[in-house]
């Protein structure tokens, strides 16, 4: 069988394990799903800088569009980032054209996911988008294939392995914020705008897509409270932990009789319970269903490898040709509910 020909727009952390992955691993890759993959093009804003990776015998395309275009790859890979621009313009160039699309892109799809899903159904093209919520955690396999018929009734996390490696640190380590900022930031854990993470709205980004996935409501981020750990200093670790807690940033959507519910802020979880074991760069999602009870999956949420790792588990699902409905939208009877009946729910 001829080799599967990938294209791949945006070179950064992610982009680069992706390559060294192909290009080092072929012997396991063609072990595990009987087919060679190669990159044949790629695009990325520099040309010239060092990624530790060899480009030498992919074609350079300096329009993502193009390269998505392009007669010589049959699946494209999105990692470029940015909720709209060129990442989305490929992206639907690629999916117009029946080639599948993997993406890591939760912004993008906070905003645009069904939409996308839309045109993937249409065109009866696979689209993946594992590697955008929880890094390597394979949480949208789960939510697609691993709960039978259980309904979920609660989904809540550490979905932003930047915020919860910087309250790590400064727990056990008494570090302050913006040092803890800028290792995340050397590790390649943040985001090209790290606002996204400490703010809140990536976490955010990761709980809309996870939220309609759930519950299959329409993906509202913006009607959610979303308060980031940029307040959180050393004075609120101390009383929490005096008190027995610890304090993580958690997601939470859950089924209410009025909507869904969907809140992003700092939260105290006691010491001893299994989410505040849930340390640095790690990341944990817990689904609350009603046949499984709880269920908690917990691994990487950031970081060049483990994202690698979930964009090939798309890729390899494409190959496949295993086919599910994007997103499986709209059908909920439900909508989450805005922020303004949020303040009213809880008395002000
Ligand atoms: N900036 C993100 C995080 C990367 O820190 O979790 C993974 O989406």
């Amino acid at each position: 069988e001829a080799p599967l020909r990938v294209g791949i727009a945006g070179v950064g952390t992610v982009g680069a394990s992706l390559i060294s992955m192909f290009l080092n691993d072929q012997e396991r890759m063609t072990q595990r799903f009987g087919r060679q993959i190669v990159v044949t093009g790629i695009s990325a804003r520099s040309r010239s800088k060092d990624r530790g990776v060899d480009l030498s015998e992919m074609a350079w395309f300096d329009d993502p569009v193009a390269l998505a275009k392009s007669d010589n790859i049959d699946l494209f890979v999105e990692l470029m980032g940015g909720e709209d621009g060129p990442a989305l313009a490929s992206i639907r160039a690629a999916l117009e054209l029946g080639k599948p699309v993997v993406t890591a892109n939760k912004a993008l799809i906070a905003k645009h996911g069904v939409e996308i899903a839309h045109l993937a159904e249409q065109t009866n093209t696979q689209f993946g988008f594992e590697a955008a919520v929880a890094g390597g955690i394979p949480i949208i396999k789960t939510l697609r294939e691993g709960l039978g018929l259980a309904q979920v009734q609660r989904v809540y996390g550490i979905m932003n392995g930047t915020c919860n490696y910087i309250l790590t640190r400064m727990t056990n380590e008494g570090i302050n914020f913006q040092d803890c900022l800028k290792d995340a930031q050397e590790l390649g854990y943040a985001e090209a705008d790290p606002t996204f993470d400490i703010e809140g709205f990536d976490t955010a980004h990761k709980l809309a897509i996870l939220t309609s996935l759930c519950f299959g409501c329409k993906i509202a981020a913006d009607q959610m409270y979303v308060e980031g750990i940029t307040r959180i200093d050393q004075a609120d670790i101390k009383v929490a932990s005096d008190l027995g807690f610890d304090i993580k940033l958690l997601g939470v959507a859950q089924r209410t009789p009025d909507g869904i519910e969907q809140r992003v802020h700092p939260t105290l979880v006691p010491k001893t319970s299994t989410i505040a074991g849930i340390d640095g760069v790690l990341n944990a999602v817990s689904l609350e269903t009603d046949h499984v009870e709880e269920l908690l999956l917990a691994g990487p949420g950031a970081g060049g490898d483990a994202t690698a790792a979930s964009v090939i588990s798309d890729i390899f699902d494409c190959v496949r040709g295993t086919h599910v409905p994007p997103l499986g939208l709209p059908v909920a009877e439900l909508e989450p509910y805005d922020k303004a009946r949020m303040r009213e729910h809880e008395g002000g």
